[in-house]
């Protein structure tokens, strides 16, 4: 199989970006995008970029686990936001195959952008329990746990911007690991920061639900999220 990659490239946030491509082969059936990233690093460039005849730089590209639990290797491929080691190349239609960094993030350096501002609305939201807890709510914990905080659902969302007060899904679904189970003085903090970081800001379109790779139900964990903290009915969360 033999692919080429047309890769963004920028040197830091105040530089000009521009494409560079690289040839990639392989006869692994099941190599990903990531596996080609990781590949292409010391290759020679089939379109040499500006920077070709100064100083070689490295691809910069963020990963850890390369194998769909980490979320560090989120990024656009074809034009859609996907992690790059669960995009396989031979599900890329065309030879070529073009890669860009996450927009709604500040760009760091190539394919590396700064997603501290999703940590920080967590630590803004105060997400943790102050007091021992009650029980239920475990399925909704559970669903809510499989989130990677990688920011796809925040790329498509038409509603989050940074700096905005909507936190979109990478904030509702770790909140509704505790949401159905706030104790009460908890709760009067908790609830009004939930209805301004997540319910007020959702205009309910649901791109994050197509494009999330861990698959969670986010209109159920968002339907009963908001029950919970908006109009709490208790009873039903515990059947989610
Ligand atoms: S909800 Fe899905 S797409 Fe959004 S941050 Fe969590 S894992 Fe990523
Ligand atoms: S490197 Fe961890 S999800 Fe891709």
């Amino acid at each position: 199989m033999k692919k080429i990659l047309r890769i963004l490239r920028q040197k830091d946030a105040e530089s000009q970006s521009y494409w560079e491509s690289y040839l990639y082969e392989t006869d692994q059936e099941a190599a990903t995008v990531a596996t080609a990233l990781a590949a292409i690093t010391d290759r020679d460039l089939l379109e040499p970029g500006p920077e070709k005849s100064g100083a070689y730089r490295p691809l910069a590209w963020d990963h850890s686990c390369l194998q769909r639990k980490c979320g560090a290797c989120a990024m656009v491929i074809n034009h859609k936001p996907c992690l790059a080691c669960d995009t396989r190349l031979a599900d890329c239609p065309e030879e070529t195959v073009v890669i860009e960094p996450l927009k709604k993030f500040p760009l760091v350096e190539d394919l590396i952008v700064d997603r501290t501002s999703m940590m920080k609305r967590l630590k803004d939201l105060e997400v943790w329990f102050d007091e021992e807890a009650g029980p239920g709510g475990e399925n909704m914990a559970f669903e809510a746990s499989k989130c990677l905080q990688c920011g796809l659902c925040l790329e498509v969302c038409p509603n989050f911007y940074t700096g905005g007060k909507f936190g979109g899904m990478a904030a509702m679904a770790p909140l509704s690991r505790l949401i159905a189970r706030l104790p009460e003085g908890q709760r009067k903090k908790t609830g009004p920061k939930y209805i301004q970081g997540v319910y007020e800001g959702c205009g309910k379109s649901l791109a994050c639900q197509k494009i999330c790779p861990a698959s969670i139900n986010i209109e159920k964990l968002m339907v009963k999220s908001n029950g919970a903290a908006i109009w709490r009915r208790w009873t039903s969360v515990d059947k989610y």
